[in-house]
């Protein structure tokens, strides 16, 4: 049984999987509400032979996309992406995004850029009036000093996000490590996206600010699943 959050997700993943078209290269984003969408797009490749090919964007989503029998192919091999479907961990009005939580933003945005749409899907509790941070960062082991004092002389304080089942820091799909920085006040999306991108061994961090007009969101309400 699911729970009423868990619920939330499963109508925004399954109202994405419905853009999905024949002959579409569709990426695939990571985390537990593209999981829905991703379910759903297994039955459909089932009971309407349905044609895609899925690009991962997460050691996660390769993995679950193997299991569901959906096609993959490297990012090498799409002449185009399609649409992008892929969760957020805040959304503001403005259709704005903080990504990263599940340290796989770097693959989301090299897919968010490619990508002709950008599909999210989320819980209500993702929405928010202004995007508060922290900020996931993927860094080049090498540069964690030099990144992290940038970041204190902006204002804030980057921390380094530790592992959950192993020592040490978190290494993501891409052999880097994060940094969760929290600004010390209120910042300007687009801008502070800009600057931490800027610094020498950021590989990028998780605002999403400069995709915002080719973002639809799609929430799981209780009324059923509202696109934004
Ligand atoms: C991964 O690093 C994130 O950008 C995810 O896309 C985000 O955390 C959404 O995950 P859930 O759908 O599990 O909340």
């Amino acid at each position: 049984e699911l729970s009423p959050q868990e619920k939330a997700k499963q109508r925004a993943g399954f109202k994405a999987a419905e853009y999905v078209k024949d002959g579409m290269t569709i990426g695939l984003g990571t985390g537990s509400t593209v999981a829905f969408t991703m379910a759903r797009l297994k039955e459909r490749i089932r009971d309407e032979s349905l044609t895609i090919r899925g690009v991962p964007t997460s050691i996660q989503t390769l993995i679950r996309a193997g299991e569901l029998g959906i096609p993959i192919i490297g990012l090498e091999q799409a002449e185009k992406i399609n649409l992008t479907i892929d969760g957020a961990d805040q959304i503001d009005p403005q259709l704005r995004l903080i990504k990263g939580r599940g340290a796989a933003h770097v693959r989301e945005r090299i897919l968010a850029d490619i990508s002709d749409r950008l599909i999210i899907v989320a819980d209500p509790t993702k929405l928010c009036t202004e995007l508060t941070g922290p900020v996931p960062i993927e860094i080049i082991p090498f540069a964690l000093s030099h990144v992290q004092n940038v970041l204190i002389k902006m204002g804030g304080n980057p921390v380094l996000r530790d592992g959950v089942k192993k020592d040490g820091p978190v290494i993501s799909d891409n052999g880097n490590i994060i940094l969760d920085y929290h600004p010390a006040q209120k910042y300007n999306p687009m801008d502070l996206e800009t600057a931490i991108n800027m610094i020498p061994g950021v590989v990028c961090c998780g605002i999403f600010a400069e995709f915002s007009e080719k973002t639809t969101v799609i929430i799981g309400e209780e009324e059923g699943p509202r696109v934004i």
